[in-house]
């Protein structure tokens, strides 16, 4: 085993100088003996977020001298970290197509698997102004807020059932400057609204509660609601689909994240909900089903 950036040493790490290399190899190896197989990656994030530097700077400057104070700031998100705590939480934001977006524990932190989603309703309304969207579990805001920045003549409807979130959302998009476009809700799924829209996009919990303790221990840190989808995991989703024949239009198109797992079933309540739907199954970048698309009355957008 290497030596821990935390260990008996640690005081005479921060007396000590390092360079940004050195001290890359200290951070990698002590998250390396906590578990956490990203290591490097995260070495990397660490010192640019700390230093204030780019990629570029962070390679050119291997032997510059990283000051006390500095090595005070990466020694506490060091010691969070090893507790498992994300990364997100502990520096504040996480990318999320190309955006940082403010987290904190009361979101979950935006998965990459959802820019797909995003990806998704970008190319299907490539050619479609003035279109109204419901982001439904929006979370820190991410979907609706990037959606926003790329269709700046869209109307956008955000919904959680977590004020915490929804206040976090508003921050999100205040900072990206479509806090105009948005109308923000805190509650259950369409309670707060009788509008139907032309694109509605949700990513919700589906997770089943009894696979939630078995996960990594950095789950533990996000809000149990956004990730506990009930007994199978796809209670809540299943809940939208039926919830949604309020709220669609005769060429509407729903797009929702789904758990590979989950797919047949969701389709056979969609097919049952909207016997002329048409339906699609986009799978993500390992090959499983993500992306569940319904036409519900088997029309594109028009
Ligand atoms: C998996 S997170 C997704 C957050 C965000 N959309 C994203 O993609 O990063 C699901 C979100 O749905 C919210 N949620 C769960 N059940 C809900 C419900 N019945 N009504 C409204 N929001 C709900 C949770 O509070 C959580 O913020």
């Amino acid at each position: 085993m290497g030596k821990s950036i935390l260990d008996g040493r640690s005081k005479s790490l921060i007396a000590k100088q390092q360079s940004i290399q050195s001290l890359h190899s200290l951070i990698a190896s002590t998250l390396e003996q906590h578990g956490i197989t990203e290591n490097h990656i995260e070495a990397d994030i660490i010192i640019m977020d700390t230093l204030a530097i780019n990629r570029v700077e962070l390679i050119s400057s291997q032997d510059s001298i990283v000051s006390t104070d500095q090595l005070h700031s990466i020694e506490s998100i060091i010691t969070r970290r090893i507790h498992r705590e994300p990364l997100a939480y502990i520096l504040g934001y996480q990318p999320f197509y190309g955006l940082d977006f403010a987290v904190n524990s009361n979101v979950l932190i935006p998965r990459p698997e959802t820019e797909l989603l995003v990806e998704e309703i970008l190319n299907t309304t490539i050619s479609y102004n003035n279109l109204s969207v419901a982001d439904i579990g929006t979370g820190s805001g991410v979907i609706a807020v990037t959606l926003a920045i790329m269709r700046g003549n869209y109307k956008f409807y955000a919904v959680d059932q977590s004020a915490a979130a929804v206040e976090l959302a508003k921050q999100n998009a205040k900072a990206h400057n479509v806090l105009g476009k948005i109308d923000f809700k805190t509650g259950h799924l369409f309670a707060n609204t009788k509008d139907k829209f032309d694109v509605i996009v949700s990513n919700l919990p589906y997770i089943p509660s009894s696979r939630l303790e078995q996960l990594d221990p950095e789950l533990s840190w996000e809000p149990l609601q956004a990730l506990d989808g009930g007994t199978d995991g796809s209670e809540v989703i299943s809940k939208l689909i039926y919830e949604s024949v309020l709220h669609v239009k005769p060429d509407s198109t729903i797009f929702l994240e789904i758990d590979h797992s989950h797919s047949d079933k969701l389709i056979n309540i969609a097919n049952k909900i909207f016997p002329a739907s048409s339906i699609q199954i986009k799978q993500d970048l390992q090959g499983f089903d993500r992306i569940l698309i319904i036409n519900p009355f088997g029309r594109n957008l028009t």
